[in-house]
């Protein structure tokens, strides 16, 4: 786009965010994007989130893993069979962070309530015949707890009925709620998207998981170079523009080029580099157990490179 168009569209986005009188939680976000200005920039706003998906909440899946091949919570299942398969006792405390529609409760719900004949999840595609074994009710106090933004993707994943729990709530403000030490397993599928900054979360979730826990993740992996350049907003296309940079205060050197540790991209989603996650861990005390680069989802026919990550706190 050159550049006088670009500062038209940036006019546009201003004048429609105005003054604040009246909200527009999109017109903010797309602002960020275009010129790495205001909060958005680090994080979505809850207010553009909510919008975004409850307006997806009913073609979520369909859309998601029928359409654009969308695989994370099946990817972070079969990462943590290497790691941690789940036991015929089950029992473990799990907080799924931005649950949707309750994939990750239905994928994960072994873990909570056991295994009875020791086969696993493999539910690779909406409709398929599932393998998963038979379950029963969460033993030993055990629970699947999951917590969205978006009001729709609650009670969607409360109608699944794989949880104990969702609530209507921030990622941070659900892991909060949780004791220090009290989880066993927390979860995170394809919603640091949406998060950008990450270095409260993952502080919040090196507090709340217990000696042994683990904490499973994705993430969209922001390539030091040649990333495709990406063409929708949350899966229709919308607006092409380059997104600008944002530079974190730590970044990493390469080859003398400023590489920063996440972005928000010109899709309005943000991107982490792998470097930046290693970072995190080891500064909240979480050792890497397994990492996978996998194809997050199709955006009009080009694959999204993400990574998947399984860690745990380890014993002192
Ligand atoms: C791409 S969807 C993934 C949903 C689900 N984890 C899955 O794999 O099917 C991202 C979800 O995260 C939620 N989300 C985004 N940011 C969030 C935040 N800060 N706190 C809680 N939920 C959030 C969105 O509302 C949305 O339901």
């Amino acid at each position: 786009m050159a550049a006088t168009e670009r500062d038209a569209v940036i006019e546009v986005y201003r004048r429609l965010v105005g003054n604040g009188a009246s909200p527009n939680p999109r017109a903010e976000h797309r602002l960020a994007v275009l010129t790495g200005e205001g909060p958005s920039a680090l994080s979505a706003a809850p207010d553009y989130v909510r919008e975004v998906f409850d307006e997806l909440a009913d073609t979520f899946e369909e859309k998601l893993v029928s359409h654009l091949s969308y695989r994370v919570p099946w990817d972070l299942y079969h990462a943590m069979q290497d790691v941690r398969p789940p036991s015929p006792e089950g029992g473990w405390r799990v907080l799924d962070l931005g649950s949707g529609t309750g994939l990750c409760g239905r994928i994960f719900k072994e873990y909570v309530r056991g295994i009875s004949n020791g086969n696993g999840s493999d539910e690779r595609v909406a409709g398929a015949t599932t393998t998963t074994a038979m379950t029963t009710a969460a033993p030993r106090g055990g629970a699947m707890v999951g917590c969205d933004l978006s009001p729709k993707m609650v009670l969607k994943a409360q109608e699944s009925e794989d949880y104990t729990e969702v609530r209507l709530q921030d990622v941070h403000e659900a892991l909060r709620q949780e004791e220090a030490g009290s989880l066993d397993l927390v979860l995170s599928a394809d919603t640091f998207i949406y998060v950008g900054q990450l270095e409260e979360c993952f502080a919040l979730v090196s507090q709340a998981l217990t000696v042994g826990g683990l904490f499973a993740f994705s993430i969209e992996e922001l390539m030091e170079e040649g990333k495709e350049e990406k063409v929708d907003e949350h899966y229709s296309a919308e607006d092409s523009t380059t997104a600008v940079f944002h530079q974190p205060s730590v970044a990493q050197e390469e080859d003398d080029v400023m590489v920063p540790e996440f972005r928000l991209e010109s899709s309005g989603r943000y991107a982490q580099t792998h470097a930046y996650i290693l970072r995190l861990l080891a500064a909240h005390k979480l050792e890497l157990r397994a990492t996978v680069e996998v194809q997050i989802r199709k955006e009009s026919t080009v694959p999204i490179s993400g990574r998947i990550y399984v860690t745990e706190k380890p014993g002192i």
